[in-house]
């Protein structure tokens, strides 16, 4: 009962916000045009959740559907736009995950690929278990591995690449090292040393002008979540404000979900 008057509340809450949206915004832009507006990162939110309702393609609402029915994924209909908007601007060849829960996120990039017409080599590292953090629990009678195939079965989708392990494992950081990602994606521990290692290894492996976009990290910034958002968790929102912004622009915040491309 709680959970349906939560998803009600949210629904609501949802349709206000889209109602307060200004008129000149009330259009599918892409993400030049979009970064040329200078919003507010919760102008930037709004947009991104109105864009979801009203231009996102129907088979991309129905994948995100499927993974917040049943608890089946975390997230926030805002994040699908978001991950639409990158990759139809970036057209990534490679991409990295950070921390798989069920698979929303590495089906919906191989959607967004097959969608925009471009191959996509998809990596993960996760241990594909219930570990969590100390902000973060996970349900334990799920076997995770067996899941993610489930889903990806469900869209008919190839695997992507698995190092089936905990970031921070010298395995996963030759795993991630092997790679040139044009997006990296960490959103695996949120406590702050975990967070801040994903950070560097990717950093580091990132290609030419590549993208790391880091979940859970806009504590401390003007991002006023409405009622269906939250704005994230202490670590990764430090190792976010600790960025070298001689290396890094943020190029794109949805929420609590951040994009930084490296300079060169
Ligand atoms: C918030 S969920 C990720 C959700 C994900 N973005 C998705 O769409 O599937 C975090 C996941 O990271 C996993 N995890 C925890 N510690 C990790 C670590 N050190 N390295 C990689 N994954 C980790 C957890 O077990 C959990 O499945």
């Amino acid at each position: 009962m709680l959970g349906v008057q939560t998803r009600i509340r949210k629904l609501i809450a949802k349709r206000r916000n889209a109602s307060n949206l200004p008129a000149h915004l009330k259009r599918m832009m892409k993400l030049d045009e979009l970064q040329h507006q200078q919003l507010s990162r919760t102008e930037l939110y709004l947009y991104c959740a109105y864009y979801f309702d009203h231009y996102l393609p129907d088979e991309l609402q129905a994948h995100r559907k499927y993974f917040s029915a049943a608890g089946r994924g975390f997230g926030e209909d805002a994040f699908h736009a978001m991950w639409f908007l990158l990759f139809e601007h970036f057209r990534p060849g490679t991409a990295l995950e950070i921390g798989v829960y069920r698979g929303q996120t590495i089906t919906l990039w191989k959607l967004l690929a097959e969608h925009f017409g471009f191959e996509c080599d998809i990596a993960c590292v996760s241990p594909f278990s219930s570990i969590g953090d100390s902000v973060s629990g996970y349900r334990t009678e799920i076997n995770y591995h067996e899941d993610v195939i489930t889903n990806h079965n469900r869209f008919n989708l190839p695997l992507p690449r698995i190092c089936r392990s905990l970031s921070t494992s010298a395995e996963a950081s030759t795993f991630i090292s092997a790679g040139k990602w044009q997006i990296a994606y960490i959103d695996g521990n949120h406590d702050y040393e975990v967070a801040l290692q994903d950070w560097e290894t990717c950093a580091a492996a990132l290609a030419s002008k590549g993208i790391i976009i880091l979940d859970d990290s806009s504590l401390q910034t003007d991002f006023r979540p409405p009622a269906f958002s939250t704005a994230g968790h202490p670590g990764p929102s430090r190792v976010a404000a600790e960025i070298d912004s001689a290396l890094f622009s943020e190029i794109l915040a949805v929420g609590h979900n951040r994009a930084f491309q490296k300079k060169s």
